[in-house]
């Protein structure tokens, strides 16, 4: 599959947003090393703290599926300039997906690819605690 198709993912994605609160509404499409798609959108809350992203969404719903073998993730949103998943959502992508291409949609549909070690250079990990006492 094209970035330029998981991108296209990513935006149809985008139109089951629930964001009655922010009004920004984000779609996300993974994709499976074996080449499947898994996509998401952001849910909100009236309890602002429990909402979810996007790219989260996506993850645990290819998680939950069995899968652990990513590519890449593409992230759309409405505006006009490319925006990058939130700090939660990029150590949560790094920890689950490793360092994949994550590939950012603005409206229109142009997009650009980041890797997840740009985004978050110098991140935390497991390994940070796995092996001490
Ligand atoms: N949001 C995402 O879905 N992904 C991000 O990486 C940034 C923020 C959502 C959460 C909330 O519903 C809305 O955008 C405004 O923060």
């Amino acid at each position: 599959m094209t970035y330029r198709t998981l991108a296209k993912r990513a935006l149809a994605a985008r139109r089951h947003s629930h964001s009655p609160f922010s009004h920004f509404r984000v779609g996300a499409a993974l994709l499976t090393r074996r080449g499947e798609v898994f996509t998401g959108c952001n849910i909100e809350s009236s309890s602002f703290g429990l909402t979810m992203c996007a790219e989260r969404t996506a993850l645990f719903k290819a998680i939950s599926e069995g899968r652990r073998s990513f590519k890449a993730l593409a992230v759309a949103t409405g505006d006009t300039d490319f925006t990058p998943p939130c700090g939660a959502c990029r150590q949560l992508i790094l920890d689950l997906a490793g360092d994949i291409d994550c590939i950012l949609v603005r409206r229109g549909g142009s997009f650009k690819v980041v890797k997840m070690s740009d985004l978050l250079p110098q991140p935390f990990g497991s390994h940070h605690f796995s092996h001490s006492g």
